[in-house]
């Protein structure tokens, strides 16, 4: 079937087959790879991108429920080759080590603070959990996360 998306304000069109992901498409058709693919089977949040302002785990996402959808991708976040704030504070607070799970995190909180920049900690801890990390130990990524609140108020 056909699809038409709208990834990183472009608009696209293609052929996909019932059994392709989100994830298959914008990894093999679109060559952004920043959407990482850690499990496949909706575990780790390594895949999360943003689909029509909510964060989603693109491996579970079937491509053709997609038509006129409007995602992002960590690649879509930056502008003029400046960093988005967020990730930023992952730089800072030494959130990132092998860097697999960063895209997934800062999509999540991405879309999180874009729907409410005052969001409790509560719901931010809420947000990380969905993601795994296999190097950090998490309280980096937690204070990533702050200060990447931190400086989106400021902005
Ligand atoms: S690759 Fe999608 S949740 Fe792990
Ligand atoms: S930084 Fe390596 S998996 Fe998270």
């Amino acid at each position: 079937m056909e699809l038409n998306i709208i990834v990183n304000k472009k608009a696209y069109t293609f052929e996909v087959e019932p059994s392709d992901s989100l994830l298959d498409i914008l990894r093999e058709k679109l060559n952004l790879t920043g959407t990482k693919n850690g499990c496949k089977q909706g575990h780790c949040g390594a895949c999360t991108v943003v689909v029509n302002g909510k964060a989603v785990k693109s491996c579970i996402t079937k491509a053709r429920k997609l038509e006129n959808a409007n995602i992002v991708t960590i690649e879509g976040i930056s502008s003029d080759f400046s960093l988005h704030a967020i990730q930023e504070a992952f730089i800072e607070a030494t959130g990132v080590q092998c860097g697999f799970c960063t895209p997934g995190y800062i999509m999540e909180l991405y879309a999180l603070f874009n729907a409410n920049p005052e969001v409790g900690k509560e719901d931010i801890n809420k947000a990380l959990e969905k993601h795994l990390c296999r190097c950090t130990g998490y309280k980096p990524i937690v204070q990533s996360a702050m200060l990447a609140q931190q400086k989106i108020r400021k902005e």
